[in-house]
């Protein structure tokens, strides 16, 4: 039996797929999630449902309704499992509701975050990768967004909250020897997606024929990212841990590497796409026309995002490449068949 590994955050989309590869290849997972109601929970069940048949006929899946503010039930649960790899998603996403409920930030990412970490050094746990986000890149306007370069002007708290998960895992990792990994994911889309992103807010809007609202009056672009590839690429780095950097030199220290087993990766599609264009893509997949509402920028949202993706390939020889006209169809695919 091969060593188990924890994923946080299995009910939702990123952890949900993750959870899906892993027990498709043979591992015994273990998941955790509090299934809060930020967003409909009946997915979120429905995904849980999808993971627990799949493990009747491979491998073991053990899921615990837990928050990861419950220290002891967390300690409790490593100490069982001794897991070997951890992969944190858990956490209070979106920017927009940062501005609303703050304190949920800090409890899920803030306080969560560092009783995971504690976990990991008590049970000894050899490998984490977590999600960060390009949200970090804040107020960067230099594109494409490069690891190297300096993120210290988030414009959201859940930004701030994300920056902070690098920094609190980078000073395990030069203590305890814990090898990381950050993932900074760039806006991830596809079947099984969070409806309260973009793309199912747009899809459920083309549907209904209700108006959409474009923020920036449409100027705005993303490194719109399908999930398929970051599934592949969490997959690929968990086999590929962090290692010290040789060349690590302190006097000009490279923001990405370290002189602890510590990296920070972009996963983002390095191609960034207007959003009206994604609408577009949208509209032909579901044969209607958007109505569009055009508004100014929301507070807390950044206008342009694409990923440089460099490092990653560099790393793995990999990095999210599927083109949109491939994923917007898949996405379009579940999204009639789940909804109708
Ligand atoms: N989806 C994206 O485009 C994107 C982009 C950047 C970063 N991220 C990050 O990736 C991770 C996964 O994102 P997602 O899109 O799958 O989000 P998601 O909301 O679908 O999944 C997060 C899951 O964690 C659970 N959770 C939240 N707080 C918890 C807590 N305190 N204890 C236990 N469980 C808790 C939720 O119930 C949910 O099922 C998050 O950390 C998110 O911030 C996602």
């Amino acid at each position: 039996m091969n060593k188990p590994i924890l994923v946080t955050g299995c009910a939702g989309f990123i952890g949900f797929h993750i959870c899906k590869k892993l027990l498709e290849n043979g591992f015994n997972v273990i998941g955790i999630d509090n299934i809060n109601n930020y967003y409909d929970i009946n997915l979120k069940n429905k995904r849980l449902a999808i993971l627990s048949k799949l493990h009747l006929k491979n491998q073991t899946w053990n899921f615990y309704k837990t928050d990861l503010i419950n220290k002891d039930k967390l300690f409790e649960i490593f100490k069982e499992y001794n897991p070997e790899t951890v992969i944190n998603l858990a956490a209070q996403a979106g920017v927009r509701y940062s501005l609303e409920n703050p304190s949920a930030y800090i409890n899920s990412n803030i306080v969560g975050f560092s009783n995971i970490l504690e976990c990991c050094r008590s049970s000894k746990v050899k490998r984490l990768l977590y999600a960060s986000s390009s949200s970090v890149y804040g107020g960067n306007t230099k594109i494409p967004f490069s690891e190297n370069d300096p993120v210290n002007h988030p414009v959201s708290l859940y930004a701030a909250t994300k920056r902070s998960n690098e920094l609190m895992a980078h000073t395990y990792s030069h203590l305890y020897k814990l090898s990381c990994i950050g993932l900074r994911l760039f806006t991830v889309y596809g079947p099984w997606g969070r409806p309260d992103m973009a793309p199912m807010i747009f899809a459920d809007a083309i549907i209904n024929k209700k108006p959409i609202k474009v923020f920036n009056h449409g100027n705005m672009s993303r490194s719109f990212t399908f999930i398929d590839d970051v599934i592949q690429n969490i997959f690929d780095l968990m086999q590929k841990p962090a290692v010290i950097d040789q060349n690590f030199n302190c006097k000009y220290p490279n923001p990405s590497t370290s002189f602890a087993p510590n990296m920070i990766l972009n996963i983002g599609n390095s191609e960034s796409i207007n959003l009206e264009k994604f609408i577009s893509y949208l509209e032909t997949e579901f044969g209607i026309n958007a109505i569009k509402e055009y508004e100014e920028t929301q507070k807390g949202d950044v206008n342009d995002t694409q990923a440089d993706d460099s490092l990653l390939k560099n790393w793995i020889g990999d990095s999210p490449k599927t083109p949109l006209s491939i994923g917007i169809k898949s996405f379009a695919d579940w999204y009639k068949n789940y909804y109708f």
